[in-house]
């Protein structure tokens, strides 16, 4: 079976996801219409992953979500204020998933959505292709060069097709693997040291679960290192990358792993 690669994200002080927003913060304020334009392209890639299925490609709904340029909600919404919390936390009780995006990520989700808000034109309206076919061949192809180096179908995802109800929720749990748990490594200004699962980091504070239970919380000075560790860090990662094509095609050739 391959190795199970994990990614070390080395941070001081922060998490990893507000390093990033930080970083993206002063991009944006030095150069306004080439990020802004960028933005609204990232925002696009993940709205085509994560959401277009649910709200439809060009967000007036799809197959089990409202349409999104009707809403309140998302007309009042300035650089992803209001959007964020729904993404980050779903109505999972209302069909509405919670999705481990950052703040930075969802913003850059809105920033898409807004672009829709100057047509108005319904008869434009993009339809979802109605059946969703991939290219089982060419999902082995991709499988081989992007999965395989921590994954593999005779090892870990052996009989990966059969676990699923349908190709959706098969699709769901390759894109975003859910509920793992981070783990963080806190070295203090004396040199000792101490990990375990993370369960609260911010810009004063880390508290974390040590491996004989015990629940620590360590008030940053500024001499720690922290270091986050998130196994699932890379999935999150490669969400930006796929296309539409190579997601039908590896979700069809997971579902015929039996
Ligand atoms: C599995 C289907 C599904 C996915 C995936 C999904 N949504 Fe939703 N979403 C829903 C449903 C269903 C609702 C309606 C929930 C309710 O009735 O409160 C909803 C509600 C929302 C709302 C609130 C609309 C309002 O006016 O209250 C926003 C904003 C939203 N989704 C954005 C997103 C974004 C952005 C993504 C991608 C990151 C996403 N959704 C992914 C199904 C989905
Ligand atoms: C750098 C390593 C890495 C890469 C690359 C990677 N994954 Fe993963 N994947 C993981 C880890 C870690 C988990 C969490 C597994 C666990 O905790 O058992 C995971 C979880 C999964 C799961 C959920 C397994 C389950 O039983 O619920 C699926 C399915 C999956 N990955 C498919 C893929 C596919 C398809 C690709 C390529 C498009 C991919 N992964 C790329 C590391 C990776």
């Amino acid at each position: 079976m391959a190795m199970r690669g994990e990614i070390l994200v080395a941070v001081t002080l922060l998490g990893a996801s507000c390093a990033r927003v930080q970083t993206k913060d002063r991009a944006a304020q030095a150069q306004p219409a080439a990020t802004a334009a960028a933005a609204v392209d990232r925002g696009r890639a993940l709205y085509a992953v994560v959401c277009a299925f649910c709200h439809g490609p060009d967000a007036r709904g799809g197959e089990t979500g409202p349409n999104l340029l009707h809403s309140e909600l998302v007309l009042k919404d300035r650089d992803g204020d209001l959007i964020t919390p729904i993404v980050q936390n779903g109505r999972p009780d209302k069909g509405m998933p919670k999705v481990e995006f950052t703040a930075a990520q969802v913003r850059d989700i809105a920033a898409f959505i807004h672009t829709f808000r100057v047509d108005g034109n319904e008869r434009a309206r993009m339809r979802p292709p109605s059946i969703v076919v991939g290219d089982a061949r060419a999902g082995a192809t991709y499988f081989a060069s992007t999965c395989a180096r921590c994954h593999s179908v005779d090892g870990d995802l052996k009989g990966i097709g059969a676990k699923f109800a349908d190709a959706k929720a098969l699709q769901m749990a390759w894109l975003m693997p859910r509920g793992r748990e981070v783990l963080v490594t806190v070295t203090l200004g004396n040199e000792r040291v101490l990990a375990g699962h993370l369960n609260h980091i911010d810009d004063f504070v880390v508290g974390l679960t040590t491996a004989d239970g015990g629940r620590q919380t360590v008030r940053l000075s500024g001499s720690e290192k922290v270091v986050v560790r998130d196994p699932l860090q890379p999935h999150r990662d490669l969400l930006s990358r796929y296309t539409d094509r190579d997601i039908h095609d590896v979700t069809a050739y997971l579902a015929g792993i039996r």
